[in-house]
């Protein structure tokens, strides 16, 4: 009898870390062992995921674009960017003539990150970071998008706080919600659409549009109230605050190579240094 409760143990065992380490990718184990799993499976990622070129125009890249149109410059905060996949898909559309920035904590999915968006140039920025306090000010985006990933967070709701915040009046606000089986798997971090919709009206949202999307996931959109007026090129610098203090934040040294990422740490009115990787990913994680 002794064998057969431990097999039973033993599949027990195995369901445990099946549903901790695969289906929730540690999410209830905290943000290092997220990171940690992502920062392991960085260099597979895209080839586990094969994202669609054409689907990810069909569905990302054309309907955000075309939004956003009407602004000479918009800027995108893309939040848990992971290996680049939204502002791949936007700058490459045509019709998007604006900036991105990336956010994430995994610094090897960063490095992946780093290697795909490398022909854009100054279009797109890299940061390491965490999501939860996101270093900008309010209104600050004419775009916020965070794909796949709130699930994985310790507390979705502060980053969908987060994300409402710096996104500008009239800006458009892009998620997804996790769906299908294992959602249920997921308790705290996932929700139903009527939940979130409800959510998203609660930070003032309004034209809240919960779409079917993938296998796993819905699509959301919605719209911050009020009217994005067109401004001028911005660059990291020129939005960025220091994470320590929250002050506005200057190149110290370094032009951009040729059509490259900008170089140079960045510092803050406090003298509070936050360094540049020679990769160009500015890495916050490291100013406190
Ligand atoms: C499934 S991937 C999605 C990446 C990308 N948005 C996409 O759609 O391909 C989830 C991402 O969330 C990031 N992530 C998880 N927790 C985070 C946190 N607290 N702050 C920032 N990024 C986080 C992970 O590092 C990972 O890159």
């Amino acid at each position: 009898m002794g064998w057969i409760a431990g097999i039973f143990a033993g599949l027990a065992v195995v369901a445990f870390l099946y549903w901790q380490l695969i289906v929730a990718e540690g999410a209830y184990l905290g943000r290092k062992v997220v990171t940690l799993l992502y920062d392991w499976s960085a260099h597979i990622y895209d080839r586990i995921k094969h994202y669609d070129t054409g689907y990810e125009t069909y569905f990302l890249a054309r309907p955000l674009a075309s939004t956003l149109f009407s602004l000479p410059n918009p800027l995108v905060l893309d939040v848990a960017t992971g290996t680049s996949r939204l502002a791949c898909t936007l700058l490459d559309e045509v019709a998007f003539r604006g900036r991105v920035i990336g956010l994430d904590l995994s610094r090897k999915m960063l490095k992946q990150a780093v290697l795909k968006t490398a022909r854009y140039g100054d279009r797109n920025a890299l940061l390491w970071d965490d999501a939860s306090e996101l270093p900008f000010p309010d209104d600050t985006f004419e775009a916020v998008t965070c794909l796949e990933a709130l699930e994985f967070m310790p507390d979705p709701d502060q980053v969908l706080r987060e994300m409402v915040r710096v996104l500008r009046p009239g800006g458009v606000f892009l998620t997804t919600n996790r769906i299908g089986s294992e959602a249920k798997l997921m308790p705290g971090r996932t929700q139903s659409a009527d939940e979130l919709q409800k959510k998203l009206q609660a930070l003032s949202l309004e034209m809240v549009k919960i779409r079917p999307w993938q296998e796993d996931y819905d699509l959301v959109w919605a719209l911050k109230p009020g009217i994005c007026a067109p401004l001028g090129v911005r660059k990291l610098e020129d939005v960025l605050v220091c994470p320590a203090c929250g002050t506005p934040v200057t190149r110290m040294s370094g032009d951009l190579p040729a059509g490259g990422r900008a170089v140079g740490s960045l510092r803050c009115e406090n003298g509070h240094v936050l360094p540049t990787a020679e990769d160009g990913v500015v890495e916050l994680v490291h100013v406190d």
